[in-house]
């Protein structure tokens, strides 16, 4: 009987998973049986937005963290695929940063042309795992939403990739519950409009804060007030923002911060992250790290040391995404398909924790990024995943971090050129602030 393996996801790091094992396919591999438990009613994970907030229509948590008007954060040539350029999807070079809808057309455009769909269950939260030490095979239990029903399956490999924006960070202010007016997570933020004439106070000081901010900017909000708790973000941004230290207390409409000054909000959006989030899985085989570029108990950031057939994708805090996962996708394929050898678990461990050791040496963001870059090209070095030159997306991730420095309502107006096929990205045609439809169509039909 053929190996049974279980993806549990199907958002980026599901979909490389998937995409792996067509290539193998394509090699005249013979694959596993694969089922992908999607809890959505469609692919691309965070990347399918949807206007709902907390619980959906079968009472599930709602996963997507996204909003309109969502634009990448970073230049797409960083995170493009290595075996399907952005022209060959849309048949023409576009412009670095492209807003949501774009970039969903984009990674779910890669496994529809490789009909992927049919290995997906869609609707199907995986609930439960199980291992079974006596047969060595894991018991999934699933829940089939549109059918209301509760089954389970036995499988030899679990690949779980099942994101970790989503389930947020909720910490406690004094005087929130009092507070008169809107208060939210950035994980139920949907539509800056909202904002429109109000000070905003966003808490956190990291992407979701920044971006989301500039965005109630950029539809009409009056004042955006930063809060830190560890440094501010240090960005020129226009008279409109300010950056303060960490909120202790709100009295009314009255928001105090660590360092004496106060300030009058209307909406207080904390900003303040996200866990690592496993319900289904027990204790002996659940990742727990914070967000993080090295969390511990991954061999080669991919394999569950103390149970290999247990496999993770896309668990690190990122700077690379796409490319990242599918270079971890194709690695994790090899496990399973016994083409790649893994060392004694003191030897996985070790390595670990080399890897460790190098990311508290980092001392800043250009440490971080080259980091990253070399945990790829050792992934790279595992797989047959076609070298992206993840060193040359390095320097283009540092001259991003410079573009940011240099004016933060500006930065997505640069153009890079594309590792994959050499190629300079176009302008954008109008100024990031002046672009306020973000829908697929009209960036196409302008591009
Ligand atoms: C607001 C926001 C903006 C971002 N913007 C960018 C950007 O501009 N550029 C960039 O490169 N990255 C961005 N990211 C990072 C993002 O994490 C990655 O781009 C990518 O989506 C991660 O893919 P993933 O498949 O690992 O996780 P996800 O995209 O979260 O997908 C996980 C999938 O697993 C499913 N799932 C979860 N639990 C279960 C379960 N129990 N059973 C079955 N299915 C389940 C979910 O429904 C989902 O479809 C952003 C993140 C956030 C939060
Ligand atoms: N347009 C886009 O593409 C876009 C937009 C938004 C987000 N994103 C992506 O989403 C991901 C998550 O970003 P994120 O900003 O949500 O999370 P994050 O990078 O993990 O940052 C979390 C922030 O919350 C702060 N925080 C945590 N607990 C706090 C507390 N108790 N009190 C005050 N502050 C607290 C942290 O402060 P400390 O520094 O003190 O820990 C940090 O500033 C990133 O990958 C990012 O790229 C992308």
């Amino acid at each position: 009987m053929k190996p049974r393996v279980a993806i549990i996801g199907a958002g980026p790091s599901g979909l490389a998973q998937l995409r792996a094992f067509e290539a193998a396919e394509k090699q005249g591999l013979e694959l596993p049986e694969i089922v992908c438990f999607e809890k959505q009613a469609d692919w691309g994970g965070i990347w399918n937005y949807t206007w709902r907030t907390g619980l959906d229509e079968y009472g599930e948590p709602v996963h997507g963290s996204m909003y309109r008007y969502l634009w990448s954060n970073g230049p797409k040539e960083a995170l493009e695929f290595a075996d399907y350029s952005f022209e060959e999807h849309f048949g023409r070079p576009i412009p670095s940063y492209p807003p949501r809808a774009v970039l969903w057309d984009y990674i779910v455009g890669r496994v529809t042309k490789g009909n992927l769909r049919r290995f997906i269950r869609f609707r199907s939260p995986v609930r439960d795992v199980v291992y079974d030490e006596d047969n060595d095979k894991f018991t999934v239990t699933v829940r089939d939403l549109v059918n209301d029903h509760l089954y389970s399956e036995v499988f030899d490999y679990i690949v779980v990739a099942s994101g970790h924006f989503s389930t947020p960070n909720v910490p406690e202010f004094p005087g929130l519950e009092k507070f008169p007016g809107r208060v939210l997570h950035a994980h139920d933020f949907r539509d800056a409009a909202e904002f429109a004439g109000k000070n905003v106070l966003c808490v956190g000081s990291s992407y979701s804060s920044e971006d989301i901010g500039t965005q109630c900017y950029k539809y009409g909000a009056k004042e955006i007030t930063f809060s830190y708790r560890t440094r501010p973000m240090g960005f020129a941004f226009p008279a409109a923002f300010s950056e303060v230290p960490l909120l202790m207390k709100l009295e009314g409409k009255t928001a105090h911060f660590k360092d004496g000054t106060a300030k009058e909000v209307d909406a207080v959006i904390l900003c303040t992250g996200y866990q690592h989030h496993f319900p289904f899985l027990p204790d002996d085989m659940r990742l727990k790290t914070n967000n993080r570029l090295w969390p511990l108990g991954l061999y080669k950031g991919v394999v569950w040391e103390k149970n290999p057939k247990l496999l993770y994708l896309g668990m690190q805090d990122q700077y690379y995404t796409f490319n990242m996962f599918d270079a971890q996708a194709w690695y994790a394929r090899d496990v399973i398909l016994g083409k790649a050898v893994l060392p004694p678990l003191e030897d996985m461990q070790a390595d670990s924790k080399a890897y460790r050791e190098r990311e508290q040496s980092t001392a800043n963001a250009s440490e971080d990024i080259d980091f990253q870059c070399a945990y790829i090209r050792d992934l790279l070095g595992l797989s047959d995943y076609p070298d992206f030159k993840p060193e040359v997306m390095a320097e283009q991730f540092k001259e991003w971090k410079h573009h940011k420095e240099e004016d933060v309502l500006t930065y997505r107006h640069h153009s890079f050129p594309s590792v994959i096929t050499g190629n300079m990205a176009p302008p954008l045609h109008t100024p990031w602030m002046d672009q306020k439809d973000d829908s697929l169509d009209s960036f196409l039909a302008n591009h």
